[in-house]
This record gives C-alpha cells, sequence and structure tokens, in this order.
C-alpha cells in the first residue's frame, strides 16, 4: 500500500500589503443589524470595485454570513484577485467564529490559490491578543491546507496553497511570534493526524517505532530508543506486557529526548497512550464501530507529532517524549480476567476486565518515567467511554491535584481553542479500584465516575512528579463512518511546552 506523508507545505508569514501582489487579498465583510458593516481593507476593495461590494449585498448575491464568499477576477488594483469573506453579525463574531471562518476559506481557496492574504487582525474584537490571534490564524489555516493521509488510490482532493500572508500595515513582534508558534502547533498536529488516521493493519507499534526513527534521523539534538519486547520484560513492565501478550504483533516502548535547553535541565515529559487497535482483549468489545479503536493510540500520536514538532521548530527545552504502544487483542495468549500482574512500580495489578488496557500500559509507561524525574509529566490517553458522557467534545477532561498546572492548561485551552475542562481525581475514587487479592483492581467497582476512578488509578504510578491526566477519548477523532483525527490535543501541548 503507498501513501504520502502529510506535511505542512504552505509557508505563513507576516508582510506589508505591498509585499503581497501576486497573493489573491482576502478582506472581510461583517454584517450588523442585517445591514452591511465593512472592515477597513473591504471598504478600500469596495470603492476600488465601483461599489461592487454595496451592490451584490443589495442584490442578495452576497449576504455576510459566516463563511460566505464572492470572488472578484484579477484587475490593475488587484494582480492577484480580491475575494470577500462573509464574517457573520459582527456581535456573534469571537475566537470560534474566527476559526470556522478560516476552515471555509482553506477548503474554498486553497484548493486552487497559489498565495492567499489576509487583513485577520481586522476581524477580531480587542478581547484577544494580537499574539494569540495570528497563533490561532496560522494553526488554523496551515493544518486546514494539509492533506489528510489517504489509502485511496484516486479521487485525491490537492490543495495548491503555498504561501499564507498575513496583511498588516505594521508588523509586530507579537503577530511573528504568534504566526510561529502557530505553525509549530499545525505541524505538530499534522504529524499526529496521519498517524492517528492510518489504519491499525499499517499503522503498528513497529511503524510508529519507524516512523520516530527515521524522522529523528534528520534532526539534530533528537534521542530515540526503542525497547522491544526483551527489553520490556526485562525492565520489568508487567502490566504493559499482560495487554500486549494477546497479539502476535509485538510492543514498542519509544523514548524520544530532545535537548533543546539546559544540560542538567529537568526535562517536560508527554506520555501517550499508544494502543493500536483495542478490541478490548478477551472483554471483546460490541462489533459497532469497532473500527473507531485504529484512534486508541491518539495520545502517542499526539506526543509524537509535538516532541517532533519542537524539535523542527529547535524549542529552548528539554523534553522527553514516552510512548507504550501496543495492541489489545483477544487471543489464546491474551490476559485474562481475574489475572494479576506486577507493574514497573512493583505493586500488583488484578486485571477484572481486559478492556481497561490503556491504565495498564500508562501504568508501566508514568512509573518508568517517573524515574526520568522530570519537571512536570503529561499523560494524553483516549482512556474512558464515561469522559465522553461527562463531556463531549468541546472539553478533553484534565485531571491533576495540582492547581496551578490545571490553570494553566485551562488557560491555555482557551486560547488555542483546544479546551480542557478539570475533573476531580483523588482518594474518594481510588477507593473504587480496590482489590482483595492484589495492590489495587484494574477496574472500579461502579461504573460512575468512570473517567476519574480511572484517573485516580494512574495517580498510583506517577511518583511524587507533578503529574496532570489528559483523557481525550472524545476529542482527539471524529468517530463512525466519517471518522478523522482532529489533531486534539496536539496544539494545547504544543503551546504548553512553548510556555511552560
Ligand atoms: N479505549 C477505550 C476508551 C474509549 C471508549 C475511547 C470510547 C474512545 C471511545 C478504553 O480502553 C476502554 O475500553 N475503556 C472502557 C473502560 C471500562 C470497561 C471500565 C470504557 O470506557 O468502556
Ligand atoms: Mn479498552
Ligand atoms: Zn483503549
Amino acid at each position: 500500500m503507498s501513501f504520502r506523508l502529510p506535511t505542512v507545505r504552505a509557508s505563513v508569514d507576516a508582510v506589508r500589503a505591498e509585499e503581497a501582489t501576486d497573493a489573491l487579498l482576502i478582506v472581510g465583510a461583517f454584517t450588523s443589524d442585517k445591514k452591511l458593516a465593512l472592515t477597513p481593507s473591504a471598504a478600500d476593495v469596495n470603492v476600488a470595485l465601483n461599489h461592487a461590494l454595496t451592490r451584490h449585498f443589495a442584490r442578495g448575491s452576497f449576504t455576510g454570513s459566516l463563511g460566505t464568499s464572492l470572488l472578484f477576477d484579477e484587475s490593475e488594483n488587484f494582480p492577484g484577485g480580491v475575494a470577500v469573506l462573509g464574517l457573520g453579525e459582527i456581535a456573534d463574531f469571537n475566537a470560534e467564529a474566527f476559526k470556522i471562518l478560516l476552515e471555509k476559506a482553506a477548503a474554498t481557496f486553497g484548493p486552487w490559490a497559489k498565495e492567499i492574504a489576509f487583513t485577520a487582525d481586522e476581524w477580531l474584537p480587542g478581547d484577544m491578543a494580537e499574539k494569540d490571534v495570528a497563533q490561532l490564524f496560522a494553526t488554523t489555516l496551515l493544518n486546514a491546507l494539509s492533506q489528510r493521509v489517504t489509502l485511496k488510490t484516486s479521487d485525491i482532493d490537492e490543495m495548491e496553497t503555498e504561501k499564507v500572508l498575513w496583511l498588516n500595515d505594521e508588523i509586530s513582534e507579537d503577530a511573528v511570534a504568534g504566526l510561529a508558534q502557530g505553525r509549530q502547533c499545525a505541524d505538530a498536529m499534522v504529524t499526529m493526524r496521519y498517524l492517528a488516521d492510518l489504519p491499525c493493519n499499517v499503522c503498528t507499534p513497529q511503524f510508529l517505532a519507524d516512523f520516530v526513527s527515521e524522522t529523528a534521523q534528520s534532526i539534530n539534538g533528537l534521542d530515540v530508543e526503542i525497547f522491544d519486547e526483551k527489553k520490556i520484560a526485562a525492565l520489568g513492565m508487567g502490566a504493559f506486557l499482560s495487554v500486549a501478550q494477546g497479539s502476535v504483533v509485538p510492543p514498542r516502548f519509544i523514548v524520544m529526548r530532545w535537548q533543546g535547553g539546559e544540560k542538567d535541565a529537568s526535562p517536560i515529559a508527554l506520555v501517550g497512550k499508544g494502543i493500536t487497535f483495542d478490541a478490548g482483549g478477551i472483554s471483546l468489545k460490541p462489533a459497532a464501530d469497532m473500527a473507531d479503536m485504529i484512534y486508541d493510540m491518539s495520545g502517542a500520536a499526539s506526543v509524537i507529532g509535538t516532541v517532533l514538532a519542537a524539535a523542527r521548530a529547535g524549542l529552548k527545552k528539554n523534553v522527553l517524549g514516552v510512548v507504550a504502544a501496543c495492541e489489545n487483542l483477544p487471543s489464546g495468549s491474551a490476559a485474562k480476567p481475574g489475572d494479576v500482574v506486577t507493574s514497573l512500580a512493583g505493586k500488583t495489578i488484578e486485571i477484572l476486565n481486559t478492556d481497561c488496557e490503556g491504565r495498564m500500559v500508562l501504568a508501566d509507561a508514568l512509573a518508568w518515567t517517573a524515574l526520568e524525574k522530570p519537571a512536570v509529566m503529561l499523560d494524553m490517553a483516549t482512556l474512558t467511554g464515561a469522559v465522553c458522557v461527562a463531556l463531549g467534545d468541546p472539553y478533553s477532561g484534565l485531571f491533576t491535584s495540582d492547581s496551578s498546572l490545571a490553570e494553566e492548561l485551562v488557560a491555555i485551552g482557551k486560547r488555542t481553542l483546544d479546551e480542557v475542562w478539570p475533573m476531580p481525581v483523588g482518594p474518594a475514587y481510588k477507593k473504587l479500584m480496590r482489590s482483595n487479592v492484589a495492590d489495587i483492581a484494574n477496574q472500579a467497582t461502579t461504573r460512575n465516575g468512570g473517567a476519574s476512578s480511572a484517573a485516580a488509578f494512574l495517580s498510583v504510578f506517577t511518583g511524587d512528579v507533578r503529574w496532570a491526566h489528559l483523557d481525550i477519548a472524545a476529542t482527539a477523532n471524529v468517530g463512525g463512518r466519517d471518522r478523522h483525527s482532529t489533531g486534539r490535543p496536539a496544539s494545547l501541548l504544543t503551546t504548553f511546552l512553548i510556555e511552560f
């Protein structure tokens, strides 16, 4: 099977209008109480085009509602052509509308326009900082302009845009920094989406390991270590191995070390659940929508995407990326409900439900990472159906007892529109994980509070490291026939690495 690695192809730069003459100029028009309310650039365009905009609006051929557009041919005034984007009612415009609009613009102009130039800083109300607007602009456009991986052999949609321009008369340091951060976010998201969208017969643990090793070869300062099943066993990762043992496809433990900071500075650690397929094991899942479980390695994909993007951007911090990858299948060699295994941390775990495999692989991955003494440790996992019930897809579930860490992640989530919502974790939930035969059970005594009891289980294996857990079961991908990776939470993580 042949497929192409999608990458962020387009560049993004801040320039003054006179430097963007080849580009398709894109200006915005609001409505206010259903009357046309032109932004300054749109007003200029209207005058230059003999009030064509006003006429289209009066006639109803341009309504100005969010995401609609009107395209004018190349002319002397606009050698690259000009398009007017409907921004919708001015009172309703906010960061979310901005994002939807840019996605529409990418879908409309991306398939044919080589260069697109936006006067986007005129659009947002003053409550968002220019840097954040610029970051969101670059993240959204570059992500939307990047191809999705496809195994189709025909009818492949191509994107043509090579240059995205942020137009402004005055180019601020904030805008330039925001665009660069946004580019790094999109880079992380595109890699994440690529890995997550690949089916599990292609994207095996070994595939992930090879991808990371091969990509790292061209990045100076990024070291990769791959542990095979022998090494994993020798280290004593009995919880991880209990999941992997049901499949003939061997597990891989992937360690990425980016040394962009001071030699001895403790790294920021990102740990990802990498179940390349979750059939549930002996506690088999129902058939309906089981294919969605190729996304059970989204946590791992977010870690790999984020660390590679940080390394490619030359981030001046130390980062440790850790991924535990395997399949969770039923077979004659699979772990059974009632089995007891010993984890890397030395604690024994009673397996009551083999479909609670994410917490098993993370128990060992977190314990291993904690021994590296990171400054902070975040884990990302499509861990529970319960978090989908609780929050749906507006927010990833955030579990931590560290309130300043929670505050920082919530704030970054708001600015990147990759939002998280704090959920409880603590002794009241840990109690639910009791076992009569082992130190802890892998399933709670009740389904209620399932996302928090899963997080409480993880907390047992984090040592004394500052730690937060993101349950991305509802946010990482869209399910069903239109299933695809969203790239979340890669832009949250990327921004966290930059700002922590
Ligand atoms: N990977 C699943 C969680 C999941 C469910 C992700 C739906 C995305 C969509 C996880 O391994 C799992 O099976 N969790 C079980 C735990 C339960 C048996 C306590 C679940 O949530 O059903
Ligand atoms: Mn499962
Ligand atoms: Zn799972």
